[in-house]
Formats: structure tokens, sequence, C-alpha cells
């Protein structure tokens, strides 16, 4: 597999019963790339983001990840091997703080582990030290530090959706899958968005796949985009292109 090819789809199928949820889909995301995986409600966009991430086994199908079969490890594992998301339906701690939920993510990289970060055992006094000073830059680059002790359940949507990429940034990815980090957000949130986005590629070399009903969003930012339709790659390439493509016109007037 090149070295450029970060993430490897291959002909993965995931039904429910009858419903073929996603259906025989393919694609690879290159290296660096911010990668948008668009399409109507029920598409299968979230469903193909649970079997990457290992939340999900495939019906049939394959996943790469760094050339590396992941088609049957468990989430902890992907998770161990650089991949890191957030949910569509935000999953917080909500009684714990801000600085907490991050805290906990951060500890599958120390020796104490993510375990003892769960159930809230003291890891070595050093080692807590390091974690909460990592936890609270990725708070500020997120710009949430000076919300830290306060409950993750008392922020805003947008924010919570930023606490969830602070979150997901300790488990030091190198791919970042975002799951409509826009819903929720006010307009001013929206549009700093895609720069905030673009700054985190940067600054972690990040390759970004990202789910977003927020057209201007995506097509701003989106190197690619990949279009599903009940459960099918319907289209995939430059954002002009995929915009203008009948398929997916069709697609979405359908909806
Ligand atoms: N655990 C499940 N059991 C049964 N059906 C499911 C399950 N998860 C998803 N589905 C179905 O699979 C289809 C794809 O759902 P999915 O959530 O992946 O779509 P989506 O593209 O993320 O949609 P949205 O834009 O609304 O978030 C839907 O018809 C959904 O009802
Ligand atoms: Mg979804």
């Amino acid at each position: 597999m090149s070295e450029a090819i970060v993430l490897e789809v291959r002909h993965i199928t995931r039904r429910f019963g009858g419903l073929y949820a996603v259906d025989n889909v393919s694609f690879a995301v290159q290296r660096g790339e911010i990668f948008g995986l668009i399409g109507p409600n029920g598409a299968g966009k979230t469903t193909l983001f649970n079997v990457i991430t290992g939340m999900t086994p495939p019906t049939h199908g394959e996943l790469f990840y760094e050339g590396i079969n992941i088609t049957n490890k468990r989430p902890h594992e992907i998770a161990m091997l650089g991949v890191a998301r957030t949910f569509q339906n935000i999953r917080l701690f909500g009684t714990l703080t801000a600085l907490e939920n991050v805290m906990i993510a951060r500890h599958i990289h120390t020796k104490s582990g993510v375990l003892e970060g769960v159930l809230g055992l003291p890891p070595a006094p050093q080692e807590e030290r390091a974690v909460r000073q990592r936890a609270m830059e990725l708070l500020e680059l997120v710009g949430l530090a000076e919300a830290a002790e306060m409950q993750a359940r008392n922020f805003s949507y947008g924010d919570q959706r930023r606490l969830e990429i602070a979150r997901a940034l300790a488990l030091e990815p190198k791919l970042l899958l975002l799951d409509e980090p826009a819903a929720g957000m006010n307009q001013n949130e929206k549009s700093a968005l895609s720069a905030f986005i673009r700054s985190i590629r940067e600054q972690f070399n990040l390759t970004i796949v990202l789910i977003e009903h927020y057209v201007p969003l995506v097509m701003g930012l989106c190197d690619r985009i990949a279009v599903l339709n009940f459960g099918q790659l319907i289209a995939l390439g430059a954002p002009e292109a995929v915009q203008n493509d009948p398929a997916v016109i069709e697609a979405y007037l359908g909806e």
C-alpha cells in the first residue's frame, strides 16, 4: 500500500437485518487530507465511522489503517494505533469537568492507563501533573481553558463539540474523524470552525475525515468529498465536481 494512503476502506458493507446501512463502499484517504463524507440523513455516514473505529463490525469488507489490517480490531486497539473520533450525539462525562474529560482520554498514553483513568484511581503524581498540564494546553487550544473546572453538561453545544475535539486530540491521533462538528454551533462558531480544523491539521500533522451537513463548511474546507446515498458511494472527488454531479443533486433533491 502506498505511503500516501492513511486509511483504506475496501468493499465495506454493514447490514442491520435487511437494511444495507453501508453497501460495498470503497475509498482511500490520503495523508494530510481533509476528506469530507456527506449524504442525506440515514445515508450510512455515522455507521461507516462506527465500522472504521471498531465499534460496529462490518458485515463484509476490509479496513486498512497505515497499511495495517484493522478489520477485526477492538475499538481501544484502533484508538491506540492513532485513530480518534468525535460523536454526532456528544459523548462527554457530563458531571465531570472539562479538564477531567480531557485527562481521562490522555491516560491512554500513560503507564497508569485508561482504566485507572476511568476508575479514578490515582496515577503517579508526576504523571498526573504532566497529564493535567497537557490537558490544559489542549483546552487552551480549543478556547476552553477558562472553563476548565466547569462540568461538561453546563457547556453550550458548540463548546461541547470543541471539548470533544480536545478529548480526541488527547489521544494523539494521526487520523481524526469528526461526526458533524458544526451541529448545534451558532453562526459565529460555524464560521470559525474551518480555520480551527485547518489549524489543528497543521499543528498535529493530522489526516481528517469529516461528516457534515453544513454545506459551506464542507465545500470550503475539504480537499475531496465522498457522497453516500442509501449506503452506497455515489460520488467521490473535488468539492466543485461533487457539487455539480447530477447523481448528488438528485440524491439531495429527493431528501
Ligand atoms: N444499530 C442500528 N440498528 C439498526 N439500524 C441502524 C443502526 N444504526 C444505524 N441504523 C440505520 O442505518 C442507516 C444509516 O444510519 P446512519 O446513522 O449511519 O446514517 P447517517 O448518514 O449518519 O445519518 P444522519 O445524517 O441522520 O446522521 C439508517 O437507516 C439507520 O436507521
Ligand atoms: Mg450520522
